[in-house]
């Protein structure tokens, strides 16, 4: 994929709003993005309840587009985390904006400023494979993959505890939500893993459905009537070591993917 393919085709609404002119569709709620960010895939996902007594937490997302939804991630994990834990971050995108595009469009929420900031500051080039960017004021690391999804999860081997499925919807954008796509989010998936999404879409839910996951339809925010919260049987395991106990310190540093990978800004740890 040449730069020039991978081209989102940035437009701006009158209200400011980013839209992909490549898949016609806009990347967030006209209403409130932030609030629609929270209440889709935050409290989709169970967090922050879902990470207490968790020493690492691995949260996935299809489709990193602007950083919003990562932004407000990491916003939540510095507000709540559990006392020495840490947030492994993996997103995937095709088609990246610059980091002066996802400045502009994050520059909506001030409420998240900090997180965007730290994202727009180690933004990473728009070059085709992983880039690892570390972000220690947030204990947190971010693996952003650029490429596409199914590629994407085929390489990396780790396994997430929540996944926000952000891609266009899926009459637009098919190949987000592709069954080998959700086959590989089953297969990356850690006992008890989450799912979030804002498309309530037939093949959405039955595609996770056979793939083992209980799906439930919830009230959806502003003018969407409904979303989807999907969870796979089976429980996480609280991780918070004793104090001293030689726990594994690599777990929560994320697994490295199989292709090339960069790192984007120093690491503290
Ligand atoms: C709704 S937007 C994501 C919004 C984003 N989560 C945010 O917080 O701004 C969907 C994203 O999926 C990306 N995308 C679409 N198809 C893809 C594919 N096959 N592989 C990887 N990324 C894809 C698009 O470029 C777009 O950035």
């Amino acid at each position: 994929m040449t730069t020039e393919d991978a081209s989102p085709q940035l437009t701006w609404t009158e209200e400011g709003e980013p839209r992909s002119g490549r898949f016609g569709d806009v990347y967030f709620s006209r209403d409130d993005g932030l609030a629609e960010t929270r209440a889709v895939f935050l409290q989709g996902c169970g967090l922050p309840e879902a990470w207490a007594g968790r020493r690492s937490f691995t949260v996935a997302e299809l489709g990193f587009g602007t950083g919003l939804n990562i932004a407000a991630l990491l916003d939540l994990w510095r507000r709540t985390r559990p006392q020495e834990g840490r947030l492994h971050v993996f997103s995937i995108e095709g088609f990246p904006l610059s980091a002066q595009e996802a400045g502009r469009a994050l520059a909506n929420w001030p409420e998240v400023g900090e997180a965007a900031s730290a994202l727009i500051q180690a933004w990473p080039a728009p070059t085709p494979g992983f880039h690892r960017i570390d972000l220690p004021e947030h204990h947190a690391v971010l693996d952003l993959a650029v490429g596409d999804a199914a590629w994407a999860l085929e390489a990396w081997w780790g396994q997430a505890d929540a996944w926000f499925l952000d891609g266009f919807s899926p009459a637009l954008n098919p190949g987000m939500w592709s069954p080998q796509v959700l086959d590989l989010i089953q297969a990356r998936s850690a006992p008890g893993a989450r799912v979030a999404t804002f498309t309530v879409a037939g093949a959405v839910r039955r595609g996770l459905a056979e793939r083992g996951f209980v799906v439930d339809k919830r009230p959806g925010h502003g003018r969407k009537r409904e979303r989807l919260e999907a969870r796979l049987p089976g429980r996480a395991t609280p991780q918070i070591p004793a104090r001293g106990s030689r726990s594994s310190a690599r777990a929560w540093r994320g697994p490295r993917p199989r292709g090339r990978w960069r790192r984007q800004a120093s690491s503290r740890w």
